[in-house]
């Protein structure tokens, strides 16, 4: 079973062929970083067009990589939300018309839940830590939009634990960044920067420490960045040293909250496995602490290499995988009145 896989929420133009829901055989994207970066963030109508520009040539190159043609394609996959609606219209359009052409099955996929799920693609290989995660697990999404803890029972069965307050923690990084005069997307710069300073520099607060509460808050740390900022006689220069303690000590306040709650709902679930995914499971620090914290409590975390761990397509694909048939014989018959949304439940999306 052969997937096809299309994602354009917010600024990649990806494309994947992935078999039987794990066998990656071809993954492309098209980033936009450069088309927005000099804008300080993604411009929406900007994204729209250059996903039109991008797609097909996309698609196209996918189908080259795995020498495949667009009939051998046994089912096709699409992020319909959440994201930008007129980059995931893009997207959506694009598959149903693909979908029409070749007469297969087409499912409208979550892009969240794809974050959720991309652990359990096969990845080899040095940069992902460790293999496939084993259910009931606890699944942290924390990326650009998202800072979102899960209890996963299998495909299609999640409770939410928590969910951030404010912020993205993602978000967070980018602002941040952008205080500091950093590049966006600003979480790699601080990451960057962080390996040079030292994390109990300054002591940015924590949020919601309680036991029992397992939502983020990450706008305060942000504010206090600010705060801090502003005391400074002149903006710190990235050359300095007390620029790199900035970053270090605020990444260190964000990655201690979320590996704290996230160790601390599997205990709470008395799951044995942790998954961590979204663009700042990216993160060089979050991927170094979990790691320590997973060991001493004996729990198998997993999180994806880098470049699953940002928006790609094999992770729309794979999860499609399970939507589609024969997983879900129900799913048969293509609905074209699929739209795109912004807001967006799990499972199979339908309208
Ligand atoms: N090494 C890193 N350290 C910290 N943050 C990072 C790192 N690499 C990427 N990020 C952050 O990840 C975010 C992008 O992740 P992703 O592409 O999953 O988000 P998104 O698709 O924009 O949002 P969502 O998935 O919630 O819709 C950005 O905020 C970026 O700064
Ligand atoms: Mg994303």
């Amino acid at each position: 079973m052969r997937v096809l896989g299309i994602e354009s929420s917010c600024d990649e133009t990806a494309a994947a062929i992935v078999e039987d829901g794990r066998r990656v055989l071809a993954d492309k994207v098209a980033s936009q970083i450069p088309v927005h970066a000099r804008y300080g963030g993604v411009v929406p109508e900007l994204a729209s067009r250059n996903h039109i520009i991008e797609i097909l040539p996309i698609i196209q190159a996918c189908l080259d990589e795995a020498q495949m043609t667009l009939d051998q394609i046994d089912g096709i996959g699409v992020a319909a939300g959440p994201g930008l609606v007129g980059s995931l219209l893009v997207g959506v359009e694009v598959a149903k018309a693909l979908a029409y052409s070749i007469n297969k099955p087409l499912v409208g996929v979550n892009h969240i839940e794809g974050h959720l799920m991309a652990p359990l693609l096969d990845y080899d290989g040095p940069e992902g830590i460790s293999g496939t995660p084993q259910f009931p697990f606890v699944g942290l999404v924390v990326s650009g939009g998202h800072t979102h803890l899960y209890r996963v029972d299998g495909v299609g069965q999640y409770s939410v634990l928590g969910a951030t307050r404010d912020d993205a923690a993602g978000e967070a990084f980018d602002k941040v960044a952008k205080m500091l005069g950093l590049p966006y997307p600003g979480g790699v710069y601080i990451d960057r920067a962080a390996k040079e300073g030292r994390k109990d520099a300054i002591r940015f607060p924590r949020a919601l420490p309680q036991k029992t509460n397992f939502d983020f808050s990450f706008s305060g740390v942000k504010t206090s960045v600010l705060t801090h900022l502003k005391k400074l006689e002149r903006p710190p220069e990235p050359h300095e040293q007390h620029f790199a303690d900035i970053c270090a000590s605020f990444q260190e306040a964000v990655v201690e909250v979320l590996v704290n709650k996230t160790f601390r709902a599997a205990r709470d679930q008395r799951v044995k496995d942790v998954v961590i995914s979204g663009g700042v499971s990216a993160n060089s620090r979050l991927r170094q602490r979990a790691l320590q914290v997973a060991t001493s409590n004996n729990i198998n975390v997993h999180i994806p290499p880098l470049h699953l761990c940002t928006d790609n397509a094999t992770m729309i694909a794979a999860l499609a995988h399970h939507y589609l048939p024969p997983a879900s014989p129900e799913n048969a018959f293509t609905n074209f009145q699929l739209n795109a949304s912004s807001r967006q439940a799990f499972g199979k999306i339908t309208g």
